[in-house]
């Protein structure tokens, strides 16, 4: 290990703890560079109000607590190196729920089967370097285990592997939150398909790409899916950042 990566582990180590026991709307913008996290002091304003960008942790963080009285799990299907993952899991345990976190991922990037899908459905791979066989490769299930572990997040479980695979081992699940940052539309059809029936009344599914313009697969799977289904999509706007979700019937 390089001088300035060992630098970085121990001021990892000491800030940590000191961290876990802060509201994490409060820790400071070096944390997010430190931890390599989503925070919102760290967060950069959209330009002018638009459904594209990053997930917004503010955005997650206040449809958290609009769930918190509603009884469920959280979960997030899309955890990559855990940005969102930690500052919410923090948040809650912070905030005195004693909620479950399910984190799904392959952390191996997409399914090929299904990115392949989605390229053939865009007829353009433009818009987002992370849209080909080798996006979201930049991480592993050690990597963001080593981060749960860090923060002393012990209400957090991963699993490991397509959705197609791993949702069906949490059946008997019921949820209050769910964050779909899965970016295709076979993604998000596998999870909203598992979710749907496991979501408890006043529930809410977060859908980080609907209306993201490199991302048409999420507008695809939502609107195929709520067209029989009486519940609406609704807005949330926060620093410019326009998301959408629907709050379970
Ligand atoms: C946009 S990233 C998630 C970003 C993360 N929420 C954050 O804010 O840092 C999308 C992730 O979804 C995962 N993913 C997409 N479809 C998947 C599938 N069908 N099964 C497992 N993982 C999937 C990818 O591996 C990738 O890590």
């Amino acid at each position: 290990m390089t001088i300035r990566g060992a630098a970085k582990l121990a001021l990892r180590r000491v800030s940590a703890p000191v961290l876990a026991r802060m509201d994490v709307r409060k820790w400071p913008r070096i944390a997010a560079r430190v931890h390599d996290l989503s925070l919102p002091a760290a967060v950069i304003p959209n330009p002018h109000p638009a459904p594209c960008g990053a997930a917004n942790i503010n955005i997650i963080l206040d449809l958290l607590d609009q769930t918190a009285a509603i009884p469920g799990s959280v979960a997030e299907c899309g955890v990559h190196r855990g940005r969102t993952l930690i500052p919410l899991s923090v948040h809650l345990r912070s905030s005195g729920s004693r909620k479950r976190v399910l984190g799904f991922d392959s952390f191996e990037g997409f399914p090929v089967e299904k990115l392949k899908q989605e390229l053939g459905f865009l007829r353009s791979t433009e818009g987002d370097p992370n849209k080909s066989e080798g996006g979201f490769k930049d991480t592993s299930f050690a990597l963001v285990k080593q981060k749960l572990v860090l923060f002393g997040l012990e209400h957090v479980e991963l699993h490991q592997g397509y959705f197609s695979d791993t949702l069906a081992g949490c059946a008997n699940e019921v949820f209050s939150f769910v964050h779909l940052d899965c970016d295709l539309y076979g993604s998000y059809k596998d999870c909203l398909e598992f979710f749907y029936p496991r979501l408890s009344s006043g529930g809410i599914v977060l859908l980080d790409e609907y209306n993201d313009p490199p991302w048409p697969g999420c507008n695809k799977a939502v609107d195929e899916f709520l067209a029989a289904k009486p519940e609406q999509l609704q807005a949330i706007e926060r620093q410019n950042y326009q998301k959408y979700f629907f709050r379970k019937g």
